[in-house]
């Protein structure tokens, strides 16, 4: 199978430093003179390949610096910019989608509002698949030209180059942490590099459940927001905001609420913590309103702008923005060298040149054979447990036709299902056999159960309606009986 870029777990930290790298040549060889983040003319390398861009949600940087990337590299380009031109509009779904573009083209980007929209078209076709940004869950490539700005911007001031100058960064990610997706994205990514990450979310819209257990499941990080700081008033907290990689894992995994995640601190953290004095980036984000729930609102929304900026500590913390942005910048401080967020748009062509060349092995030994393997178990069954996010793929009633739930079983003890396509998590509280169409609250036993015949449920409610019986506890008489 080729390789795929659906999450941004799908490279590892050195398959993203030989992207990057490949990145750099491009920029080397290509850049306009005087602007060292811009491509230009062509070189032919993808001479021989087509991309496809599939959008079925607005885009102006990202499906127009994919194309660009590939012309730029002598390939060509199909395009579908919106879904109503599309034959998802007369009920297609995405499996068959992709099963026709396969014959089209070498490479598919994506981007759709059902989460888990480019798992299910990576799991659908030979070729590989580029996720664009599937609803509120994940950005991928964005994330790659972030960290790719981050990379210079850091690399410049120390007079270094390559992945290992984001470790120890102090990244603020301000704004929507909840309905936007490049934050999930990037908040993973920087967690692996080992930056600092100071979540400063608008009212209301921090990281979400899901996206908070994953950070502490698969990273060992715990991020506190202002609010739970404000919580612990009387624990003399130095900063704003936390977000930590702890150094002793199985120690921290343990707490169960945010005052014990300062009070078990080793000093040594602690001491980092309070060592938090400057901000190496800001990474501003817009309110997603068309992600809200109808009569949901946001007030207070964080700006930056040149008073903003004034403030000491920020002398030289740099702005990035995924763009577009709204309110949440200013224009006044569009001229000020801190500002980098034009020139994160721009290496979005360089660094999407590089991933599209490296995933269509037109460079060798940018990435390794296979994508890193997931250490958690899978578990799916046609019926069951439905995954708890209503925009999951899983859940719309186009791809119901076909697609079967899956998820990892992050937590084996008590049972913890993470969604395959979503990363939601939810808890099952009944263990089934679809042979005998019994059922059990005691979900130790799922173990003792074959795989294929394993039928979990949420809760009994669900197992009985799906014609599921509770199995009867064996009477002491039965069992001295036999
Ligand atoms: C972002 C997106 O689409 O998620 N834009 C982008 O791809 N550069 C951010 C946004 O729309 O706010």
């Amino acid at each position: 199978m080729p390789r795929s870029f659906v999450s941004i777990d799908e490279l590892t930290n050195d398959e993203i430093e030989a992207v990057f790298q490949l990145a750099d040549r491009f920029l080397d060889e290509m850049a306009t003179s005087g602007k060292p983040f811009r491509i230009q003319g062509r070189c032919e390398l993808a001479q021989e390949h087509i991309l496809a861009t599939i959008f079925h949600e607005p885009s102006t940087r990202t499906r127009l610096s994919f194309e660009t990337a590939m012309l730029r590299m002598g390939g060509n380009i199909i395009s579908c910019a919106d879904a109503r031109s599309s034959s998802s509009s007369k009920g297609e779904t995405i499996a068959d989608a992709v099963r026709v573009l396969e014959n089209y083209a070498d490479v598919i980007v994506i981007r759709h509002p059902f989460e888990g929209a480019a798992r299910v078209a990576s799991e659908y076709t030979d070729v590989p698949v580029i996720n664009a940004g599937d609803g509120s869950h994940e950005h991928p490539t964005q994330t790659l030209c972030d960290l790719y700005t981050l990379r210079v911007a850091r690399g410049d001031q120390q007079g270094k180059r390559g992945a290992e100058v984001l470790k120890d960064l102090n990244v603020v990610l301000r704004g929507d942490l909840q309905h936007g997706r490049t934050v999930h994205s990037l908040a993973y990514a920087l967690a692996r590099f080992g930056a600092r990450i100071l979540p400063d979310p608008a009212p209301g819209c921090g990281f979400p459940d899901h996206v908070r257990r994953r950070l502490a499941r698969d990273y060992n990080c715990y991020p506190l927001n202002k609010k739970e700081i404000d919580e612990l008033s009387d624990a003399a907290f130095p900063a704003d905001v936390l977000y930590l990689t702890p150094e002793e894992p199985h120690q921290l995994a343990l707490m169960p609420d945010v005052v014990d995640v300062w009070l078990r601190l080793s000093k040594k953290q602690q001491k980092a913590v309070r060592g938090i004095k400057s901000v190496d980036a800001f990474y501003a984000t817009r309110l997603q309103l068309e992600r809200l729930e109808p009569g949901e609102d946001v007030a207070d929304y964080p700006a930056i702008d040149s008073e903003f900026l004034k403030q000491r500590r920020y002398r030289n913390s740099r702005v990035l923005h995924p763009l577009p942005r709204v309110d949440e910048l200013s224009y006044d401080i569009d001229r000020d060298k801190r500002s980098i967020y034009f020139e994160q748009a721009a290496y979005g062509v360089p660094v999407r040149m590089a991933l599209v060349a490296a995933l269509l092995e037109l460079e060798p030994s940018v990435l390794q054979n296979a994508s890193p393997a997931s250490s958690y178990a899978q578990y799916s069954h046609a019926n069951g447990v439905r995954c708890s996010n209503k925009r999951c793929v899983t859940r719309q009633e186009s791809e119901q036709r076909y697609l079967v739930s899956k998820y990892w079983i992050v937590d084996e003890r008590d049972l913890t299902l993470r969604c395959a396509y979503c990363d939601y998590e939810q808890e099952v509280l009944v263990v089934s056999r679809a042979s005998t169409h019994k059922y059990t609250t005691d979900v130790a036993h799922w173990r003792d159960i074959d795989s294929k015949d394993l039928v979990l449920f949420a809760d009994e409610h669900d197992a009985v309606e799906a014609g599921y019986q509770a199995k009867k506890r064996q009477t002491r008489s039965a069992r001295s009986a036999k």
